[in-house]
């Protein structure tokens, strides 16, 4: 059948599965040990991000508190508050992922009354979350009953939680004595109990990883939890080898981010410097008209010919990326 052919009987094009919106059903269920692929999870805190999280086809993309820290500049992730998660939420949402949006609950937003909880997890959803994460094991479940009680999916996170930095004394490994790991998986049972649909598993050694995983049906995401886990996640900017001050063992660097960035912004600065950025390729034309009621008609005035319209400046702008083509003629910022 040709396109034309599928067009003319009304056939819709479907999607390969793994392009499909993703949502909490999906992972509920979703374990290795039932066969399953193990879960893709990544931060992203802006549009762009979101837009490479799409085209790289994860499962789902964390707005995680971790923006304190690898946007904000922040040595914790004590600093940001749901404001700052449901911006960067909506943000995310903008670029229409397929992957489903988690949104991170900050520190003291689910450390309060529960009707106060659920506005707050109820605010990332309206940011554009399918759902929230929160820190914490079986202390947690009042807050996460409300919250599930309000149809909002909710993931859990243990292990290293850093929000409770200076509870810990760091960002410390956690489960190295038998009394913590025994709790650990009373925990991650509490929390499949309540009905959280997945649980973030953080800085622990794998054997622990792996019995948190055994210990439940829910999928557990590993970071830093060992490879047995029914899913990874990590920070973009740790992935993408943007964040270059400091590696922890379980971030695995796929690009060089920092030093991409730093060699083109470097050639830039360079080409403005030495006169080379910007050429007439870069630069709007007026019109002859234009030229001639300036009294600039002289030759030299306009150095690169005009498009076959008699100017090449008409041509839509598609400033940011983000303009629609046969939009107007503004060169954006600074006017015309
Ligand atoms: O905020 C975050 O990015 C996180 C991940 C590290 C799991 O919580």
């Amino acid at each position: 059948m040709t396109s034309s052919d599928s067009k003319a009987s009304g056939d819709k094009q479907e999607k390969p599965a793994s392009r499909r919106k993703r949502t909490v059903p999906v992972f509920r269920n979703s374990k290795r040990r039932n066969g399953d692929e193990p879960l893709v999870m990544v931060t992203a805190y802006d549009a762009p991000s979101a837009r490479v999280a799409t085209e790289s086809d994860v499962d789902m993309i964390l707005v995680g508190d971790s923006v304190a820290m690898v946007v904000l500049g922040y040595d914790d992730t004590l600093q940001v508050t749901v404001d700052d998660i449901a911006y960067h939420v909506a943000a995310v949402a903008r670029a229409k992922p397929t992957a489903l949006i988690v949104g991170d609950m900050p520190w003291m937003s689910f450390h309060v009354s529960t009707t106060e909880t659920v506005h707050n997890a109820a605010t990332l959803v309206r940011a554009g979350a399918g759902a929230v994460k929160l820190e914490g094991g079986a202390n947690r479940v009042p807050a996460i009953e409300a919250i599930i009680a309000a149809e909002i999916p909710v993931m859990a996170h243990i292990g290293l939680t850093p929000q409770s930095t200076n509870m810990m004394g760091g960002f410390k490994i956690q489960g190295r004595q038998a009394t913590a790991v025994h709790q650990m998986i009373e925990d991650a049972k509490a929390l499949e109990e309540v009905g959280c649909f997945a649980l973030v598993v953080e800085g622990v050694p794998d054997v622990v990883g792996r019995m948190v995983t055994d210990a439940v049906s829910i999928p557990t995401i590993g970071i830093g939890g060992g490879a047995d886990t029914d899913g990874q996640v990590l920070v973009y900017h740790d992935l993408i080898g943007l964040e270059n001050r400091f590696k922890p063992r379980f971030v695995r660097r796929y690009g060089t981010g920092f030093d991409d960035q730093v060699a083109a912004v470097s050639a830039y600065a360079a080409d403005v410097r030495s006169g080379a950025f910007p050429t007439a390729e870069e630069t709007y034309q007026a019109k002859p008209e234009l030229l001639e009621a300036l009294g600039l008609t002289v030759a030299g005035a306009n150095s690169s010919p005009p498009d076959e319209a008699g100017s090449n400046q008409t041509e839509a702008t598609g400033l940011y990326g983000s303009q629609p083509a046969g939009g107007a003629e503004s060169p954006g910022q600074g006017g015309a």
